[in-house]
C-alpha cells in the first residue's frame, strides 16, 4: 500500500502552506498519487493553480461548487484516498476537526471520511501551547488522528519554540509509516453501509477529465487513443553528477523535448512513466513522474519502472561522474584546484536494450554537435535500440533549452529527416510513429 498510495492532501491557511507544495512533490517523487484540497484561508498563501499543476489534478476548494459536486462530491473525495494528510494543520482546522465542525470543504471531508488522518500542525508557539489547542490535540489523538511535528525553532513571526511544521520529507515518512501500519479504513458498526462506489459509478471515470489544464480530448484518448493499453517509459532532462554536496557536473538539457513526448504519449492513451532528471519545468499532467538526480539513480528508476511496452530514452545522461564525490564541500587551498578523476556512468539505453526486460520498442536520443547522422548510425548499432532520434545541439541551433528541434530518425531502414519543428510537434509526430509501429498488420 505504501507504494503508489492515493493521498488526499488538505492544505490549511498558514505560512507553511508553501511547504504543502513541496510535500506534493515529495509524495510524487515517492510514487504516490496526490489530490489537493486548499482551504479558503490556504488560498491566501498559495494558489489553487500551483496545487493543480503539481498534483496534475483539479485543486478542490469549494464545498458548494456545482462542477465538483457533479463530478466528485465531497463524500467521494473523502473516501477516494488511502490516507488523508492535513499539512499545514492550522489551529483553526484542528479546532474544527476536534469538534466535528463541517463548514467548508476541508472540514466536511475530514468529518465524512472513513480513512485515517495524519496531521502536521503549524502555528505560532503561543497558539500551539494554548490550552484550547492542546485540548484539541488530545481529543484528536483520542479520535485516532496521527500527528507529525510540530518542530521547534525560530518561527516566521520571529518567536521561538514548538509550532514549525515538520519538513515535507518527515511528513512523507510519517504518511508512509501510517500507510504501512495498515487499517487505513475506519470500520463502521455492523448494519451500516457507506460504500458510495455503488451509488456513483461514473464519478471515478469522470475525474480524469477534470484536471483544469488538461483538454478533454486527453481523457477521451486515455480510453480510445492509439496507445491505449500500452505502458510507455521515458527519460528526460539532464543528470547531476555530484562533485561535493554543493557542486555537480551536468549539461544544458532542459527536459522540454522529453516532457513533450511524455505528454503526447499520455494524450495518445498510454500509461506513461517519466523518469526526469533535475529540470525547471512542471511535471506533465496524467503522467507518473519520478524525479532523480544522477545517472545511476536514473538507471535504477528505469529498471524499477519496467516492464514497459515502449521505452524512449530522451534524457541527456552525463557520460561521466566524479569517481569519488567529496563528503564535505571542497575548499580552496594552497594546493590549487583539486584533480577530478572521472568514472564512466552506466549506459542506460544500452543496458535496457540488451536486458531480459527489453521493451518491445526501444528508442534512444543522440545529441550531437557534428557528424550527427554518422554518429547516430554508430549509436544505433552499438546500443541495440530500434531507432535513434538524432539532433544537432551545437550552440548555434539553440536546441538545448529552446522550443524548436530539427531531428533525424535513424533506423535499420534508413534515415528520415524532419524539418525544424516545435518540440511539441516533434513529440506528436514521434508518438504517432510509435503508435503506427504497434498497429496490427
Ligand atoms: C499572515 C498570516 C499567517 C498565519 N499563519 C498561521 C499559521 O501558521 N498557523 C495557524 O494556525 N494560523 C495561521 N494564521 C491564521 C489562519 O489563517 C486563520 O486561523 C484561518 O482561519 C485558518 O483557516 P483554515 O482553517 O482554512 O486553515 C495566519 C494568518 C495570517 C494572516
Amino acid at each position: 500500500m505504501a507504494n503508489g498510495a492515493r493521498i488526499l492532501l488538505i492544505i490549511g491557511g498558514g505560512i507553511a502552506a508553501y511547504k504543502g507544495l513541496e510535500l506534493i512533490r515529495e509524495f510524487k517523487k515517492r510514487g504516490h498519487d496526490v489530490r489537493g484540497v486548499l482551504t479558503t484561508a490556504g488560498a491566501q498563501f498559495i494558489t489553487p493553480l500551483s496545487v493543480a499543476s503539481l498534483t496534475g489534478d483539479v485543486c478542490y476548494t469549494d464545498l458548494f461548487s456545482l462542477t465538483d459536486e457533479a463530478e466528485m462530491g465531497h463524500i467521494e473525495l473523502s473516501r477516494d484516498a488511502d490516507l488523508i494528510v492535513v499539512a499545514p494543520a492550522t489551529a483553526d482546522l484542528m479546532a474544527k476537526m476536534a469538534n466535528g465542525i463541517a463548514n467548508d470543504l476541508a472540514s466536511t471531508v475530514l468529518l465524512a471520511t472513513d480513512k485515517r488522518v495524519l496531521a502536521a500542525p503549524a502555528m505560532n508557539v503561543r497558539m500551539w501551547l494554548h490550552p484550547a489547542t492542546q485540548r484539541n490535540l488530545a481529543q484528536l489523538k483520542n479520535d485516532g488522528v496521527t500527528f507529525v511535528g510540530p518542530d521547534s525553532g525560530e518561527m516566521a513571526c520571529g518567536e521561538y519554540g514548538p509550532g514549525r511544521m515538520a519538513e515535507p520529507a518527515a511528513i512523507a515518512d510519517a504518511a508512509e509509516a501510517r500507510l504501512k501500519a495498515g487499517g487505513t479504513v475506519i470500520p463502521l458498526p455492523p448494519g451500516t453501509d457507506s460504500r458510495i462506489d455503488k451509488a456513483r459509478p461514473a464519478a471515478k471515470a469522470q475525474i480524469a477529465a477534470k484536471a483544469a489544464d488538461v483538454p478533454p480530448r486527453i481523457a477521451h484518448a486515455a480510453k480510445n487513443g492509439p496507445l491505449a493499453g500500452k505502458s510507455f517509459l521515458i527519460t528526460s532532462g539532464p543528470t547531476h553528477e555530484p562533485i561535493d554536496p554543493v557542486r555537480y557536473i551536468s549539461n544544458r538539457s532542459s527536459g522540454k523535448q522529453g516532457h513533450a513526448i511524455a505528454r503526447a504519449a499520455a494524450e495518445a492513451g498510454a500509461k506513461v512513466t517519466l523518469i526526469s532528471g533535475p529540470v525547471n519545468i512542471p511535471d506533465p499532467p496524467h503522467v507518473e513522474t519520478v524525479h532523480v538526480e544522477s545517472a545511476r539513480e536514473m538507471l535504477a528508476a528505469v529498471e524499477k519502472a519496467l516492464p514497459a511496452d515502449i521505452a524512449v530514452f530522451a534524457a541527456a545522461v552525463a557520460d561521466w561522474r566524479v569517481a569519488t564525490s567529496a563528503k564535505d564541500k571542497i575548499k580552496k587551498g594552497p594546493g590549487g584546484p583539486p584533480a577530478l578523476a572521472l568514472a564512466e556512468n552506466p549506459d542506460i539505453l544500452a543496458t535496457i536494450a540488451k536486458s531480459r526486460k527489453r521493451p518491445r520498442l526501444v528508442i534512444g536520443f543522440a545529441a550531437e554537435t557534428e557528424k550527427v547522422i554518422e554518429h547516430a548510425r554508430a549509436k544505433l548499432k552499438k546500443k541495440g535500440s530500434d531507432l535513434i532520434v538524432a539532433n544537432d545541439v551545437s550552440p548555434a541551433t539553440g536546441t538545448f533549452g529552446g522550443d524548436a528541434n530539427t531531428v533525424h530518425l535513424v533506423s535499420a531502414d534508413g534515415v528520415e529527416s524532419w524539418p525544424a519543428l516545435s518540440k511539441d510537434e516533434v513529440a506528436q509526430r514521434l508518438v504517432k510513429k510509435i503508435a503506427d509501429a504497434f498497429k496490427p498488420r
